[in-house]
């Protein structure tokens, strides 16, 4: 089978594709014949060779850490109902950009009848997180919600789940094209972040004090420019990282206007949780709450290609490797 493989720490071109042996399932696991798997930012980052503080992996090494495809075998002590059906699975983190994963029968997930399998594919890392973030935050009915770098995948799905919530939501992003499709997706308002006075226009958006929650996936100064939007009692969510860095604010600023402050410790999901926000994420899709907004896709060989246009920042939603 072909898979693709990251040969050394670099540019978008160390991503190889090679032959590999079929993978054997063991006890308790399964092999899945891929159909689609998403491709993640943070998966660019740890291809450069950063971030091995969270990210201990050296090359080579296969990427990827979820798949949507059909169960094709199964191991010891798994039962052979799951032969042929359609589900989403976890590789544990690598192994993902191939034609044939393996992985644990426990933390398979049916797929829903309705749900194409990209869909499905595009929903397994974003409203997954989504999800995790909304319910730790507690986001409902009649909240501001601010969310910054609303053009990619976690912030399109966030957009979805908000307005399906009943909040008003601010979206900020860049590139005129890009904003328009996210005010066609349901924003109340769209911010241009490379306008001078962007967090002005913001706070003007949200009415009121301000932002009741503030999901920010990009960091750095425009995240920590985000949190000025905060109304006394808000939710911070310092999640991000494409600009460079998490948003740091100051813990006793925070304290002094109320404002809880969550980070990327609060989205690392155990088994059990994946499996149940995934089932979610899906049930979400069935019943058409969230449209997953698959701007991209590229063949499984093609990945260097999927890196690149990350990087370039020319994508739109979830980017997809289609087998
Ligand atoms: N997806 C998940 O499940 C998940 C889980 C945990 C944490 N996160 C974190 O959340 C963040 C967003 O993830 P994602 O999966 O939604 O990524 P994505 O689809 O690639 O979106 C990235 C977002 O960041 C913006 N961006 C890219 N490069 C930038 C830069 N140099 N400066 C400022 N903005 C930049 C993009 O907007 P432009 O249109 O302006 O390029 C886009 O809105 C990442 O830091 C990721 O690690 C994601």
């Amino acid at each position: 089978m072909q898979v693709v493989e990251v040969t050394e720490f670099g540019g978008p071109e160390v991503l190889v594709p090679r032959e590999a042996p079929d993978p054997v399932a063991g006890p308790g696991e399964v092999v899945v014949d891929v159909a689609a798997a998403d491709v993640l930012w943070v998966e660019t980052m740890v291809r450069r060779g950063l971030g091995g503080a969270y990210f201990p992996v050296t090359p080579p090494y296969v990427p990827g850490g979820a798949v949507v495809g059909h169960v094709r075998s199964v191991g010891d002590g798994v039962l052979t109902h799951w032969v042929g059906r359609v589900v989403a699975a976890r590789t544990g983190g690598y192994g993902g950009y191939a034609e044939r994963v393996v992985a644990p029968a426990a933390g398979l997930v049916p797929v829903p009848d309705g749900v194409e399998l990209p869909a499905a594919a595009a929903l397994l890392h974003d409203a997954v997180t989504a999800l995790a973030l909304f319910e730790g935050a507690g986001i409902g009915s009649g909240d501001r919600v601010l969310v910054v770098g609303a053009s990619g995948g976690l912030g399109i799905v966030s957009v979805q789940l908000a307005k399906a919530r009943g909040a008003r939501v601010v979206a900020v992003a860049r590139d005129e094209r890009k904003l328009a499709r996210i005010r066609e997706l349901g924003a109340d308002a769209v911010i241009d972040s490379e306008t001078p006075d962007w967090v002005g226009q913001a706070r003007a958006a949200l009415g009121g004090s301000g932002a009741d929650v503030v999901l920010d996936n990009v960091g750095g100064q425009v995240g920590e420019a985000a949190f000025a939007t905060l109304a006394p009692g808000g939710r911070f969510s310092a999640h991000g990282t494409p600009s460079g860095r998490f948003a740091e604010v100051d813990p006793a600023e925070a304290e002094r206007r109320g404002i809880t402050v969550r980070g990327i410790g609060d989205v690392q999901l155990d088994d059990t949780a994946l499996m149940r926000l995934t089932a979610e994420a899906l049930a979400e899709a069935a019943a058409g709450r969230v449209v997953p907004v698959i701007g991209q896709t590229f063949p499984l060989v093609k990945a260097a290609d999927a890196h690149a246009a990350i990087e370039a920042r020319t994508v739109f939603g979830k980017t997809l490797l289609l087998v």
